[in-house]
């Protein structure tokens, strides 16, 4: 050991290759949740970069001992280090030390062999409910054929090309007609039957179809066939864990966080047309005069609004 250097333990100078790879993964991930096309991108870019960084950092040891061996060679040495090289094989053997070289190899093997297994199934398991999802119209036939202040149990497929696992549940009133602006437009209260604690199918409390002596509503649309089931609900309940909800889908009981989901509606030719789905918090008044406090479309036990809304930050779409 060189008398002048300290008695100190090697330990490998701080590096930021893993600290920039390491952000770069995580803005990936983010990405596939917030923008798939450009935050990803950018994460790629970064974990890119400071993997070239990490590779440059991990081998600068082993190219300094390389440059310290192979000093500068002028013509007039040049003869004399060839004579020095042919006798110099222990030396040689230094500038490429075999554990170092396991090292390295068995650590680059093992990541390609991890990416290859890996990346192919995160990206089939995670990406399909990130990207294309579809929202479907669906037409559920004449308004004329819902009875004004009835409620309804309308089943249909939201996509008939998927066939009967697309099949949904609303729960549907019309409540007439109301004022907007100079004009009177059509009120529909559509409710979805997605339990807002952990998304078991939410039932209506209350008799239903024959027992009230009311015939189905059996629509057949571009969306396949509709069936709306009248019934008179006090309220509707999910039978999983008791959540309990009212005729406007506030949470009266149990562990739901919000209101029920709601669908929007477009009147077309004469006919109801579902939109989008969206969350709600709570729902002020009822019928036509409702005030439904609106939040886009959130995940089962997510809440939407108040303090608690920061626990998910970041939600993927849904159905
Ligand atoms: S899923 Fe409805 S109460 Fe739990």
């Amino acid at each position: 050991m060189d008398p002048a250097e300290p008695d100190q333990p090697h330990v490998p100078a701080p590096t930021i290759g893993p600290v920039g790879f390491a952000i770069g993964v995580v803005v990936i991930l983010v990405g596939l949740i917030v923008n798939p096309v450009w935050i990803s991108t950018i994460g790629v870019v970064i974990a890119v970069i400071f993997a070239f960084v990490w590779a440059r950092e991990s081998t600068s040891e082993l190219r300094g001992r390389r440059a310290a061996v192979e000093p500068e060679v002028r013509p007039a040495e040049a003869e004399p280090a060839a004579a020095a090289e042919a006798t110099a094989s222990p030396d040689s053997a230094e500038r490429f030390p075999r554990s170092k070289f396991l090292e390295a190899s068995t650590l680059g093997l093992g990541a390609v062999i991890g990416g290859v297994v890996t990346v192919p199934v995160a990206g089939f398991a995670v990406l399909p409910a990130f990207l294309g999802q579809k929202r479907h119209e669906v037409d559920l036939g004449p308004v004329s054929e819902i009875t004004e202040g009835q409620w309804y149990i309308a089943t249909f497929m939201t996509d008939p090309a998927e066939g009967e696992t697309s099949r949904r549940t609303a729960f549907i009133r019309n409540n007439g007609s109301v004022k907007s602006g100079s004009t009177q437009v059509p009120s529909f209260t559509i409710i979805s039957n997605r339990c807002a604690h952990l998304g078991c199918p939410v039932q209506a409390n209350g008799p239903t179809g024959a027992i009230l002596g009311l015939k189905d509503v059996v629509e057949v649309t571009k969306n396949g066939k509709i069936t709306m089931t009248p019934t008179v609900p006090a309220g509707f309940g999910c039978p999983c864990h008791g959540g309990q909800y009212d005729t406007e889908g506030n949470r009266t009981a149990g562990p739901p966080v919000r209101a029920l989901d709601r669908y929007s509606f477009d009147i077309r030719n004469g006919r109801l047309t579902l939109l989008s789905t969206f969350s709600v918090s709570q729902v002020d008044g009822t019928g036509a005069q409702a005030q439904i406090h609106a939040y886009k479309l959130a995940g089962p036990g997510q809440h939407v609004d108040g303090l608690e809304q920061i626990l998910y930050p970041l939600q993927p779409p849904h159905h």
